[in-house]
């Protein structure tokens, strides 16, 4: 499993994610275990997928004979379904969207922007959302649709489960990459997908597995600790219980790397994360990110890698 030094194909994310980590994939490669570049590991299993920036990274420069990667979010997860079994009629169901788009003046196309969000809001009751049928198609072309065309490009729902952003108006938004979602669909055929909480990976995970955890991250101002939750729903309890989860992994004998937010940013003597991990290696390395502010400044702020094997500044 030597570095591929040539590596095709080249699939990568297909849709934007909050937290998304392309921004911090140079510092965990370089904190990535050796048996990666050994062939000692043959599996991948990440178990807060999102968009899986990681998950495409890590498989366009090795291979691994399996992958498995699990998030609680459903739209999320029938969408990778979609991409793995039926990838040509989820072009064909873009490419509709895409000339329609297209083919309208400015206004209109905010119109049918709305007109798509407010269908997919509306399937949102209709959808048999636990057995693959082909209404989960139309439903990941809307999927990528909104994702491309509003605000920010991001996924974001409200807690009723329906999608709140607004219009973005962007001139050239990328509504289809054919290249891409083939690519995408041939990884996924030898991926294992998992709707659920991120336990539900255990099964898969051995001596010679490599877990990577990207949890929703621990907001850094919080009111009080164990009621603060994410945007995602996850509480400090959630990330003791991951800790926990943590611990029984590395009994197995796997390689795991976890990321979040570094709580020494805002409060030095906050030590959460030192305290659930001792034991292990805690890493702080550099990332770019919002802190302490809304929307325009970006600091430069370190964010927390943990291993259980030893880091190259160890
Ligand atoms: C920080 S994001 C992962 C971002 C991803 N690494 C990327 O590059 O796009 C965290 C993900 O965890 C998922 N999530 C939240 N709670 C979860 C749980 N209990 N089990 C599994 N996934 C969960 C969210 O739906 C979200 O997709």
């Amino acid at each position: 499993m030597a570095k591929q030094t040539d590596p095709v194909p080249a699939a990568r994310p297909f849709l934007k994610w909050a937290g998304g980590k392309t921004q911090l994939l140079d510092e965990l490669e370089k904190r990535l275990p050796e048996e990666i570049r050994t062939g000692k590991i043959t599996r991948y299993v990440e178990p807060f997928i999102g968009g899986g920036a990681v998950f495409f990274y890590l498989n366009r420069h090795f291979s691994f004979e399996h992958c498995d990667i699990c998030d609680v979010n459903k739209e999320l997860i029938l969408s990778y379904r979609v991409i793995q079994n039926s990838v040509q009629e989820l072009i064909a169901e873009l490419e509709n969207l895409k000339s329609a788009y297209f083919s309208r003046a400015g206004d209109m196309q905010e119109q049918m922007y709305y007109e798509v969000r407010n269908d997919f809001n509306l399937n949102l009751t209709r959808i048999d959302f636990d057995e693959y049928n082909d209404a989960w198609i139309e439903r990941t072309a809307q999927i990528i649709f909104l994702n491309r065309t509003c605000f920010n490009g991001l996924f974001r729902v409200n807690r009723r489960g329906e999608f709140n952003v607004p219009f973005g108006g962007y001139k050239k938004p990328d509504i289809l990459n054919q290249e891409n979602l083939h690519t995408v669909s041939a990884l996924l055929k030898k991926t294992r997908i998992h709707l659920g909480d991120f336990t539900t990976c255990q099964e898969q995970v051995n001596d010679r597995t490599f877990v990577y955890f990207d949890p929703p991250y621990r907001p850094l101002k919080r009111s009080s600790s164990f009621t603060s939750y994410s945007k995602d729903g996850f509480s400090d309890a959630d990330q003791v219980r991951l800790a926990g989860f943590f611990r029984k992994l590395d009994g197995s004998g796997a390689k795991v790397m976890l990321s979040n937010s570094d709580p020494k940013n805002e409060k030095p003597q906050d030590t959460f994360f030192d305290s659930l991990y001792a034991g292990y290696y805690v890493g702080r390395v550099p990332a770019r990110r919002r802190i302490n502010c809304k929307g325009t400044c970006r600091g430069d702020i370190s964010e927390l890698v943990i291993t259980n094997y030893p880091q190259p500044d160890e």
